[in-house]
């Protein structure tokens, strides 16, 4: 038996989408207010997320599960650019300077906890993170590029899909994929619940990181005033 889980996701995740974007970090990164030292941050808890994911999807796949395997296409994994990303904004030792922030260290547990009991809700996960970023990934990548004033690839491997030639006609499959998959509609609705608060993990994740932007933003504009105040002393 299959249900028409696609259009299910959609729907009953459209009210934490419109959450999700109107977060602060999401509403300042929109419009263009968006500094290295958060953003870098963004990455590292980004990559401890996906890790998780691809691993234990990865896992799944080679053993054929009828529900998660169906869906975790190699084409859209990010660890390998969230690498790349990470050495551009930390260097080379990367990897024994970042840590996960309390959010995502929750959001790693959850997937580890239910890839253990009901592994067909990481189907949820998988289409929080990846359809999200599919969907909304190249206007982001342009707003970040200019913002931080990087060059074409520059710390943005994250934002490229190599291997997806046509997003569209992807995304048209992997919702046929998610029509297709054998379960009941208790399973599907257990699925949106599950991919809600795959969206409360993620604005949680992102709560934490406008602290670290909005103190960004405080020095800049400290600065800015100083300066203000002594041009206008000479002024005077
Ligand atoms: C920066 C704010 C965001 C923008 C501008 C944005 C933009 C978009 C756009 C344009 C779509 C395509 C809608 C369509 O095909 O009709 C989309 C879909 C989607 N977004 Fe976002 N998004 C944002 C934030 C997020 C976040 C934070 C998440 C989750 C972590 C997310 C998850 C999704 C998902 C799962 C879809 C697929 C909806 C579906 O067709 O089933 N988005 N987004």
């Amino acid at each position: 038996m299959s249900v028409a889980l696609a259009q299910q996701l959609r729907e009953g995740t459209k009210k934490s989408h419109t959450m999700a974007e109107n977060t602060g970090f999401v509403t300042c990164f929109l419009k263009g207010v968006v500094d290295k030292s958060s953003y870098r941050n963004l990455v590292a808890d980004l990559y401890f997320v996906y890790s998780a994911m691809e691993e234990e999807i990865g896992v799944l796949r080679a053993h054929n599960h009828p529900v998660v395997a169906p869906v975790g296409f190699p084409e859209l994994n990010r660890c390998k650019a969230l690498e790349e990303d990470l050495e551009f904004y930390f260097g080379l030792d990367w990897i024994s300077i970042v840590k996960p922030t309390a959010g995502a260290q929750a959001y790693v547990t959850r997937i580890r906890e239910i890839a253990r009991e009901t592994p067909e809700l990481l189907v949820a996960h998988h289409y929080t993170r990846y359809i999200g970023d599919l969907s909304g990934g190249q206007i982001l990548k342009k707003i970040a590029q200019k913002a931080m004033n990087l060059g074409d690839h520059e710390g943005l491997r994250f934002y490229e899909f190599d291997d997806i030639s046509n997003e569209k006609a992807f995304k048209t499959n992997y919702s046929m994929t998610l029509n297709s998959l054998p379960i009941d509609q208790n399973m599907a609705d257990l699925i949106v619940q599950e991919a809600n608060r795959a969206f409360e993990f993620n604005m949680q994740m992102f709560k934490e990181l406008e602290g670290s932007l909005i103190a960004a933003i405080g020095k800049v504009l400290f600065g800015f005033l100083t300066r203000r105040q002594r041009v206008g002393s000479t002024e005077i």
